[in-house]
């Protein structure tokens, strides 16, 4: 669906406009596990302003996941981000769920700032209104796996997001 030159293309277009946006100031990236660890890394190369990393690991309440809105965190930051700027670094935005607890969260730490960059959008599937400043690519409602997306765990060092054959995970 988008290959790895676009990918690697849209990482520096969107490094050079949040270096533009952060001038003078010390951005801490805010990577959700796992799937953004890839983009993390591209994205953070790219950028040109003082960068600090930092990590957080959620997960869903029950096998309702995706539903219900309910995030557990499982690994919370290191670091304080009161007075900072922070940045959360995703790779898709499907429902909004997840970012939605997760900025609700780390709006009452009282950061400096606090905006999120997505690599990719699920077009029209957004159920909760989310505030994402940067956006890398809008894809249509596809399995997408691939440069950190998974299924199964699997796929998520293609160099490429690709669309998921029906088949593999059909019986
Ligand atoms: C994905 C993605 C987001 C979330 C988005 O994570 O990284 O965190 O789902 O979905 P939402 O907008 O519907 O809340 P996933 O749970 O697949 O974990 P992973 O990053 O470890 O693969």
């Amino acid at each position: 669906m988008i290959s790895d030159e676009q990918i690697q293309a849209r990482v520096r277009e969107l490094g050079a406009q949040i270096s533009a946006d952060y001038e003078g100031k010390t951005v801490l990236l805010v990577a959700v596990l796992r799937g953004a660890a890839i983009f993390l890394a591209d994205l953070s190369r790219a950028m040109t302003v003082p960068v600090e990393l930092d990590f957080m690991a959620v997960s869903s309440y029950g096998s309702s996941t995706k539903s219900s809105g309910v995030v557990r965190i499982l690994k919370d930051l290191d670091e304080q981000i009161e007075g900072r700027h922070v940045l959360v670094v995703e790779d898709i935005l499907d429902t909004g769920l997840t970012l939605k607890y997760l900025l609700k969260n780390l709006a009452s730490r009282k950061p400096a700032s606090l905006e999120v960059v997505t690599l990719l959008n699920k077009e029209g599937k957004q159920r909760v209104p989310i505030s994402c400043k940067y956006s890398g690519f809008s894809v249509p409602d596809e399995f997408v796996v691939g440069y950190g997306l998974d299924f199964a765990e699997r796929y998520r060092n293609l160099p490429y997001i690709g669309v998921l054959r029906p088949s593999a995970y059909q019986d």
